[in-house]
């Protein structure tokens, strides 16, 4: 059952797309007083949910808070990462589900200040609570996800594996990245274009020193099998005779200040300006320049800088030299050091600048303050709704930045991660979060985003990646390469890649009955397994589909780990070209996974393909089944 209470939301925020009528009285079990919701939890109590953020599955003992941020630390200290997903839910003496629908900050203090108490403080208090109850966890996800309507569902060959890295900037680099995996065998599908095809970093245009002939060369990459996917950044050049710039400037499509003028910020060009999604007519219009690249035979694109990230505003800019001016030649003591070397590094996605600039809604002017983590949502929704127009096929599209709701126009990717080890583990565990949500399609970027990779952290995260939905590699400007390729012997990557080709007729058949059945395609143990106490505690094992489990090494050096069985199941192995399998009883086990082997274990049989480069080669009919 969903209960909805209304305390003056500022705006339909779009995430929820059934009409309920509004509950009078308390919202129970929560208590209402002085605008904070307090609940008290008994030492059962677990809270899972909240999508995109940082530390465990169980949430429990962190501060959240719910702000889209261009956040490049995925550290444990951190409250906030690029998505804003304000569901939890709730397990323990009380048992339910608590959708907190309001477009601004909010914060989940889940036992963080108080070890027993969950505080959840809206920072304005405008919002729609929706609280639902059900059968089991499983049953209140679903009813949330049906409240929020489906998921996003990408084409079959967004399944294959795609090759990325900020720093392929012109035609040849991806010619010979693809030549190298074509050459070893390796299997991929997609080739991300990051922001360096653009023209000075201007959405929409080629930068036809680098790429000739952009046509030409998608054509030639997809005659290939490989697509090519480039990236779209929020905010629009200012610069004059830009056709975006001057048609966005005449129509007044982009954020003002309060008086009425192009509010400009700078990010990768300079100086730009940020398209107003919130006008309706403006996500039209900027949606519909997809079409500059979709003529061109483009079919997918990666939304990127939509919190949206800032490096500083002009206004911001400005006082921050002015101030600067004045501490030049002064004997800067420790507090006047900090101060000058702040002036730089809070420019940066600053909440003044975030208070400066409005959108044009059906509703009225709004400042963006309140209503900020709907902007990357509007920009996926902007482009879903083009490229539905300019294809005829469904397009792959996913976004940085997020609310709920945006779940139903694309995936997202989980950010600037590390090379480090625990971001293996970090990226498994918000999974389970992110799918109750309503974000299926989903992944992160496979041998971290920044610093330098080594191979065993790329096969061991690799390993894992067999299993999301987007399996993407990608990293850094500047960093070592990490392509499957790239530490020299190929086999071992071009097996674990293999796998998951062998692994897309079950894992595409799993995420479309997850789309259909409004469930999570990764569950936590315990969301099948609710009587078992030890499923409860084992936040490092993920159902996938109806059929498997993973327990992937996240470990440096670690070459076994201990397994958790909530019931007797196959272990399944892939050491080079062979599976191999074993029936294992209900319980703990030692597994040994030596560097190379997958290792996942499966409680009904479920097919394998054979394998192939890429998945319009797959045969998704001549399969196997397994365990
Ligand atoms: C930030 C994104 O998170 C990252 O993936 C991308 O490579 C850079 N922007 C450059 O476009």
């Amino acid at each position: 059952m969903v209960k909805r209470y209304a305390y003056s939301p500022l705006i339909d925020t779009g995430a929820v797309v059934r009409e309920l009528p509004v509950s009078a009285g308390s919202p129970a079990p929560f208590t209402l007083e002085n605008e904070r919701f307090t609940l008290k939890m008994d030492e059962t109590t677990r809270v899972y949910g909240l999508g995109e953020t940082v530390r465990g599955v169980n949430k429990r003992g962190w501060i959240y808070e719910s702000w889209c941020t261009d956040e490049t630390f995925h550290s444990e200290e951190k409250r906030s990462l690029y998505g804003a997903h304000n569901f939890i839910l709730v397990s323990g003496e009380v048992t339910f589900g608590a959708f907190f629908d309001l477009p601004g900050r909010i914060t989940f203090d889940l036992g963080y200040t108080d070890s027993d108490l969950i505080c959840i403080t809206p920072e304005r208090f405008s919002l729609d609570l929706y609280l639902i109850t059900g059968d089991s966890l499983k049953d209140i996800v679903a009813q949330f996800r049906r409240l929020i309507g489906k998921s996003y569902l990408p084409p079959r060959w967004a399944f294959g594996f795609g090759q990325s890295r900020w720093g392929y900037v012109k035609e040849e680099d991806i010619r010979r990245c693809i030549d190298a995996y074509q050459k070893a065998h390796i299997p991929l599908d997609m080739l991300y274009l990051d922001i360096d095809y653009m023209d000075s970093f201007k959405d929409f245009t080629v930068n036809t020193e680098r790429f000739p002939d952009l046509k030409a060369f998608a054509a030639e990459m997809k005659e290939r099998g490989i697509r090519l996917i480039p990236i779209i950044d929020a905010a629009v050049k200012q610069e004059e005779g830009y056709p975006i710039y001057e048609e966005g400037r005449q129509k007044r499509y982009f954020c003002q200040d309060r008086d009425g003028r192009d509010f400009v910020v700078g990010v990768w060009p300079g100086k730009s300006l940020l398209p107003d999604f919130l006008n309706p007519e403006a996500a039209r219009w900027f949606g519909s320049r997809y079409k500059a690249l979709t003529d061109l035979g483009i079919e997918g694109f990666w939304n990127d800088m939509n919190e949206p990230a800032l490096f500083y505003s002009e206004q911001g800019l400005h006082n921050a030299f002015s101030e600067l001016k004045e501490l030049d030649g002064k004997n800067l003591d420790i507090w006047s050091y900090f101060r000058t070397r702040n002036l730089m590094v809070n420019l940066q996605n600053s909440d003044e600048d975030y208070k400066l600039f409005y959108h044009q809604t059906p509703r009225g002017r709004f400042s963006h303050y309140d209503l900020h983590n709907l902007y990357g949502y509007h920009m996926t929704k902007s482009a879903y709704d083009a490229l539905c127009e300019l294809r005829d096929e469904p397009s792959l599209l996913f976004s940085r930045a997020s609310y709920i709701g945006a779940h139903r126009y694309g995936g997202i990717w989980t950010g600037d991660n590390h090379t480090w080890w625990s971001h293996i583990l970090l990226s498994l565990q918000q999974m389970p979060g992110l799918n109750m949500c309503g974000f299926l399609f989903s992944g992160s970027d496979i041998g971290g985003f920044a610093g330098n990779c080594t191979r065993d952290l790329l096969i061991r995260w690799m390993s894992f990646a067999v299993f999301t939905p987007l399996m993407r590699n990608h990293s850094a400007a500047g960093t070592r390469s990490q392509e499957a390729f790239a530490f020299g012997d190929t086999e071992v990557f071009r097996h674990i890649i293999e796998l998951r080709y062998r692994l897309i007729p079950y894992l595409y058949g799993e995420f479309v009955k997850a789309v259909e059945d409004d469930a999570m395609f990764f569950r936590p143990l315990v969301f099948d397994y609710e009587e078992d106490a030890i499923a409860a505690t084992v936040e490092d094992q993920l159902m996938v589909g109806d059929s498997l489990m993973i327990a992937p090494i996240y470990r440096q050096n670690a070459d076994a780990r201990h397994v958790y069985l909530p019931e007797a199941m196959t272990q399944v192995r892939m050491h080079q070209v062979d599976i191999s399998t074993e029936e294992l009883n209900k319980g703990w086990h030692y597994i040994s996974v030596p560097l190379g082997d997958v290792v996942f274990f499966s409680r009904k049989p479920f097919p394998l393909a054979k394998a192939a480069e890429n998945t319009a080669a797959l045969d998704w009919d001549d399969v196997a089944y397994i365990g």
